[in-house]
């Protein structure tokens, strides 16, 4: 059979012994974290099934056009069903009852077992187990998302009881497995109702919502949960829904491809105002209430391209320091000096909101760490141009990306068109990190490169561009950290390929190959790469 074949392939691959550019385990402190990462939308599937009210993302990828080939998140790689393998049997056992009549009563997704013992139940067809895969390929930890309106459907009020039972095996799985559970809160699935209450992130009210959201989540999964992070890449929110609109809501500062809302150019500072103050408030909760006895920490994920200027000159300087500033700084200023970088101050004015005093003292240091999503980089120079008069988030930046002016790009292009691989820009980043803020301790959340979705199996499984890519990011990684940078985890993006938003599947970043049809696992070259890197030495 194909299937057979297709072991035999895999059998191939792990037979050779991998070139692992000398790293290891040992190369890293103890303790140090390897883990992958992913968000709900993009793996659960069950989008609009199991008592969950629908996001942003659901409305928004139902309009023709917006997504490539139409994709949705409806199926995606079935995670819901298939993180498990071994459950439909255990769960019998549990039940007295013999796994056939398990089988059959879960054959329909209503079937799911609603008591209080329900994170034992999972669908008999759970083909392939995701969390048995991390273990099988030495991961120690995975980094998912909860998806808010699949525990409030309505964003606040009524809670969803099977949504809380599947988070509840999910975690339980991992732990058995000895997987680390990572937690993230938000990843970019704001509930359609509070969107459409009060504008969702341009409503002071989010701030409370979000808050309370979070709050159920600890006090419900923070029992094992240790590890907790608000939200995932702040700046892509605020940037992509608020001003060139490309993301929902789908707001944008001056018209850009099918955006015409034409909203003032102040949007993208406020929804960025109140993710931040929405982050502080739940750490805040957090470590008021819960953090003395749970003994978990908290922080945020931010995405982080580096910017390195063209050349040496003054302007090109200044102009990559802009960029930082208006990307990483944006969030990670307010959070460790309780206020927004001097270059915004300075260039976005009146149109900056303000932190009281009071949010200052929230805000200020309501982290215990950061999460860097780190893939690319990017020569920055000034335009040298008069500042347009069009203001708006981008306007305000304003730095010219090199590659499109000189025609040079930085590094090799992924399939992703923003993705280059720029292996020294990771020993940039993080360094930055470390001088800039203080050495806070870092999570490297995100790291990865993609190939595009129509790439054929076999070409798609010994995936040497992708390893290529994993071992000198890594390396680069370490030397940053040889050079004292605190970090304590990394995170691949991602195990499975998945459901890559406006690119749907035309995309994979897995470093295991998903079949969309059969949604059969088939891993690559880069997950043997990583199985044979994470080996544990036998003491
Ligand atoms: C950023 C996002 O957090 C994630 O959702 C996305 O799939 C990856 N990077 C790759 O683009």
């Amino acid at each position: 059979s194909s299937d057979d074949a297709w072991s035999n392939v895999e059998k191939q691959i792990e037979k050779q012994r991998l070139d692992t550019g000398g790293l290891s385990r040992d190369s890293f402190p103890e303790g140090f974290v390897f883990g992958t990462a992913a968000s709900a939308y993009q793996v659960e599937g069950m989008a609009s099934k199991e008592g969950r009210g629908p996001s942003i993302w659901d409305v928004f990828v139902k309009v023709p056009g917006n997504i490539v080939n139409n994709a949705t998140g409806e199926v995606s790689v079935d995670q819901y069903h298939r993180y498990k393998k071994s459950q439909a049997i255990r769960s019998s056992l549990v039940y007295g009852l013999s796994p056939c009549y398990v089988s059959l009563i879960s054959a329909s997704h209503e079937s799911w077992d609603n008591s209080k013992d329900s994170k034992t139940i999972c669908h008999s067809s759970c083909l392939q187990e995701d969390v048995d895969l991390m273990h099988k390929l030495n991961f120690d930890a995975y980094r998912f998302s909860i998806s808010w309106s699949r525990i409030f459907p309505n964003g606040t009020g009524k809670v969803n009881r099977k949504g809380v039972a599947y988070y509840n095996r999910l975690i339980d799985s991992m732990l058995e497995k000895g997987i680390t559970p990572y937690a993230n809160l938000y990843h970019y699935d704001l509930p359609l109702a509070l969107q459409e209450k009060y504008g969702g992130l341009l409503g002071d009210q989010v701030v409370k919502d979000f808050a309370d959201y979070a709050d159920f989540c600890f006090k419900t999964f923070g029992d094992r949960v240790k590890n907790w992070m608000t939200f995932n890449e702040p700046r892509v929110v605020a940037a992509l829904g608020f001003d060139n609109g490309i993301n929902p809501p789908n707001r944008c500062s001056k018209p850009f491809g099918n955006c015409t809302a034409g909203n003032s150019a102040t949007e993208p500072y406020i929804a960025a105002h109140n993710l931040i103050l929405s982050h502080a408030e739940a750490a805040k909760r957090y470590r008021e209430k819960y953090q003395p006895k749970q003994k978990g920490r908290i922080g945020i994920l931010l995405d982080f391209v580096w910017y390195e200027p063209l050349t040496r000159g003054k302007a090109d300087n200044y102009a990559a320091q802009r960029a930082r500033d208006f990307h990483v700084g944006w969030f990670l200023h307010p959070l460790v000096y309780g206020e927004y970088p001097r270059t915004m101050q300075e260039i976005v004015g009146e149109r900056l909101p303000k932190f009281s005093k009071s949010d200052v003292k929230t805000v200020k240091n309501s982290f215990d760490f950061i999460g860097i999503n780190q893939y690319t980089s990017y020569y920055m120079y000034d335009p040298d141009q008069p500042k347009p008069n069009v203001t708006g988030y981008q306007q305000d930046w304003n730095v010219g990306f090199a590659h499109e002016r000189t025609g040079n790009p930085i590094g090799r292009r992924a399939y992703s068109p923003w993705l280059y691989e720029v292996p020294w820009g990771m020993y940039k980043a993080v360094t930055y990190i470390k001088e800039r803020y203080g050495n806070p301790n870092v999570i490297l959340a995100e790291n990865g490169m993609d190939d595009p979705g129509n790439v054929t199996l076999p070409d798609a499984l010994y995936d040497r561009e992708r390893v290529n890519y994993y071992r000198s990011y890594l390396k680069e990684l370490k030397r940053a950290m040889d050079d004292g940078a605190n970090v304590t985890g990394y995170f691949a993006w991602s195990l499975l390929d998945n459901f890559e938003w406006l690119s749907g599947y035309s995309s994979r970043f897995g470093i295991v190959y998903v079949d969309f049809k059969t949604l059969k696992r088939y891993p690559k070259m880069s997950a043997h790469w990583f199985k044979q890197m994470l080996e544990r030495k036998k003491h």
